[in-house]
C-alpha cells in the first residue's frame, strides 16, 4: 500500500521498575492502513498503544504521529480505551459531544452527529444518562461513539468491541469498516479475536511474549465487493484465519506446530 508514513514506532522500550514491558519493538502504520495486533495476554499491547497515544512516556525510542513526535495525547488520535474512560460527569451525549467541542464543530452540527451515532449505537433512550448507570457494553458503545463522531485522522483501539454481544459487534466493526473506507483513516487495533483481525485489518501483527516485540506479519486483502458472509466463508479468509491461528499459538504456549 503505498501513502506517506502515518504512525511510526521506533525502537520502542518500556520498562515499569525492573519489570520489561516492551523491547525495540518498530512498527509503521501509512496513511490509510488498517493494522491489528494480536499477541498473548500480558505481552504489552496496551503499553504501546498507550505510548502511540501519549499517555505513557517510553523509556527508549521515539514515537512520530504524522510526522511529529508525539509527546502528549492530541485529537489527531482517537483513542478508545480497553476501561472505556467515558466522563462519569457527563450524560451519554455530552460525552459524545465533548470531542466536537473541542475540534470547534457548530452546535447544530453537532446535535445531528450525536443524534446519528445514539441511533448508530441504540443509546438514543439513554442520551440523558450518567455513565454509571450503562452496563459495560453499553459504556463501550458511548466510548467508540465519542471516537467515531468525530473523525479523527488516526483510531488507536484497545479491544474495542471485547465487552459487545456478537450482533452489536458486527454493527460496530461494519461502521469501523465504513469509516476506514471511505475517510481513509489510519487505524491501529488491538484484539484477541483472531476473526476479527482478519475480516477488518489489511496487516496483522503478533507479537511475543513479555517483553513483547513483533515476529510475524500478515498482508490482508479481501475484495471489498463481498459481503461479510462471503469473506468469511472464502478460501483466503480460511488461509489466514488459519496462518495467524498458529502464529498466535506459537507466541502463547512458545510451541512451534
Ligand atoms: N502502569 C503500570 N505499572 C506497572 N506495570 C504495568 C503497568 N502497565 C502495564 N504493566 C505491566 O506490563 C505488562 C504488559 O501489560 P499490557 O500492556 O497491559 O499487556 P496486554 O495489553 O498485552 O495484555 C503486564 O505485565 C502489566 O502488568
Ligand atoms: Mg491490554
Amino acid at each position: 500500500m503505498s501513502g506517506s508514513d502515518k504512525i511510526v514506532v521506533e525502537a520502542i522500550s518500556k520498562s515499569f521498575d525492573e519489570m520489561r514491558a516492551l523491547d525495540e519493538v518498530n512498527l509503521t502504520a501509512k496513511e490509510g492502513e488498517f493494522v491489528s495486533i494480536v499477541g498473548p495476554s500480558g505481552c504489552g499491547k496496551s503499553t504501546l498503544l498507550y505510548i502511540i497515544g501519549g499517555f505513557v512516556q517510553p523509556t527508549h525510542g521515539v514515537v512520530r504521529a504524522g510526522g511529529k513526535v508525539v509527546k502528549a495525547p492530541g485529537l489527531d488520535r482517537g483513542v478508545v480505551f480497553q476501561e472505556y474512560a467515558l466522563f462519569p460527569w457527563l450524560t451519554v451525549s455530552q460525552n459524545i459531544s465533548y470531542p466536537l467541542d473541542r475540534i470547534g464543530m457548530p452546535a447544530a452540527r453537532q446535535r445531528e452527529i450525536v443524534e446519528r451515532y445514539l441511533e448508530l449505537m441504540g443509546l438514543t433512550q439513554f442520551a440523558n444518562a450518567f455513565p454509571r448507570m450503562l452496563s459495560g457494553g453499553m459504556k463501550q458503545r458511548v466510548a467508540l461513539a465519542r471516537t467515531f463522531a468525530y473523525d479523527p485522522d488516526i483510531l488507536l483501539l484497545d479491544e474495542p468491541f471485547g465487552a459487545l454481544d456478537a450482533q452489536t459487534r458486527e454493527v460496530m466493526q461494519d461502521e469501523l469498516l465504513r469509516l476506514w473506507r471511505t475517510n481513509r483513516k489510519t487505524v491501529i487495533m488491538i484484539t484477541h479475536d483472531v476473526d476479527e483481525a482478519v475480516y477488518l485489518a489489511n496487516r496483522i501483527c503478533v507479537m511475543s511474549q513479555r517483553p513483547g516485540r513483533f515476529v510475524a506479519e500478515f498482508d490482508i486483502a479481501h475484495d471489498t465487493s463481498l459481503t461479510r458472509e462471503q469473506v468469511v466463508l472464502s478460501d483466503s479468509y480460511r488461509k489466514w484465519r488459519n496462518a495467524v491461528w498458529l502464529s498466535v499459538r506459537e507466541q502463547v504456549t512458545g510451541l512451534k506446530v
